[in-house]
């Protein structure tokens, strides 16, 4: 199996993605680190504590990391993922603490502990990931690529034009992308189109196997669409959100990428927190533009075979048999 590191916001989709993480054959789920951004940071651990009990992998080490951004001002998601963060489905609390070391720490032992190389998979705020990659470079030699759930080629959810997560600490997302290790960008252009049935959401919250049941719960929490109404005939379909990176590195042929220089607007004011993606064709670009600055090359993903990716997510958490 793939050795995988997650650091994340848990949040609804998040813990969508660790329930995955957790029962893929194909992944080594070996930490999770937590940093602030649907919810404060104590928050957030508390959240993936109980998810990773919930899906029966409560030994996975957890650590708390960065409770504010780099440089902005520390702000919440709530609206969108509820008080707790986790849509207040009313969660037990967690029965163990987190690490006694924080997420940096742990996040470094592990990339260097472990015996292959690790594809660390961030589905939040990328404050930690920046604060690893300054502190200790040399963890990118045990790196074997970055997937992060973040940015947008087209349309923004956190402003026109920024993606939440990179919005949220876009000097950390800058960090990131000039790490000089490969990096998959899964960001909202393929992100908000992975959406499981309502039919198979109903069945997940009828199942009598807790972590496929939590499973449909944060689905049936989740917006299919952005904007959908109550009266919305596909009102219990729920997007896979950052659940649909982890399907990137367990299945990345399911993912179209185009290796595509990116860069994060830093400036303040409307396009602040935007990933500017230069999709324009490469052929004699230096010449028009006298030799453009070179931008670090990610492989932006840009169509994502929804089927499969719901398939592959249906039968990793609840099992073949089941579906
Ligand atoms: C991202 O922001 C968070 O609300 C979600 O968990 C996801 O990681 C989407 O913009
Ligand atoms: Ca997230």
């Amino acid at each position: 199996p793939i050795p995988v590191v997650v650091d994340c916001d848990t949040g609804v989709d998040d813990a969508l993605a660790l329930l995955f993480a957790v029962r893929h054959p194909g992944i080594d789920l070996r930490a999770v680190t937590c940093v602030a951004g649907n919810t404060d940071v104590d928050g957030v651990v508390r959240n993936t504590l109980t998810v990773l009990e919930q899906a029966g992998a409560g030994d996975v080490p957890v650590a708390r990391g960065a409770g504010r951004p780099l440089i902005e001002a520390p702000r919440s998601a709530r609206h969108v993922h509820g008080h707790d963060g986790m849509g207040d489905l009313g969660l037990p609390a967690p029965r163990r603490t987190p690490a006694d070391v924080d997420a940096v720490t742990l996040l470094r032992r592990e990339i260097l502990a472990s015996p292959r190389p690790v594809t660390l998979v961030p589905t939040a705020p990328l404050t930690n990931v920046a604060l690893l990659l300054r502190t200790h470079p040399e963890v990118t030699r045990n790196i074997e690529r970055i997937v992060f759930m973040g940015g947008a080629a087209g349309a923004g959810n956190a402003t026109p034009v920024a993606e939440f997560n990179v919005w949220h600490d876009p000097e950390a997302a800058a960090i990131l992308l000039t790490a000089g290790v490969p990096i998959t960008m899964y960001g909202l252009d393929v992100f908000t189109r992975v959406v499981v049935p309502a039919a198979d959401v109903r069945r997940l919250r009828a199942s009598t196997e807790p972590g496929a049941r939590l499973a449909g719960e944060l689905l049936a929490h989740r917006p299919a669409t952005p904007g959908s109404r109550p009266d919305d005939p596909h009102e219990d379909a729920g997007g896979l959100g950052d659940a649909g990176a982890l399907c990137a590195v367990a299945d990345p042929e399911g993912l179209t990428t185009h290796r595509l220089p990116v860069e994060v607007s830093l400036a303040p004011g409307p396009t602040r927190g935007q990933t500017v993606v230069d999709r324009r064709p490469r052929v004699g670009e230096a010449e028009i533009h006298g030799g453009a600055r070179e931008q670090p090359l990610v492989d932006v993903g840009l169509d994502v075979d929804v089927e499969r990716y719901v398939r592959l997510y249906l039968t990793t958490v609840e099992g073949p048999g089941d579906g």
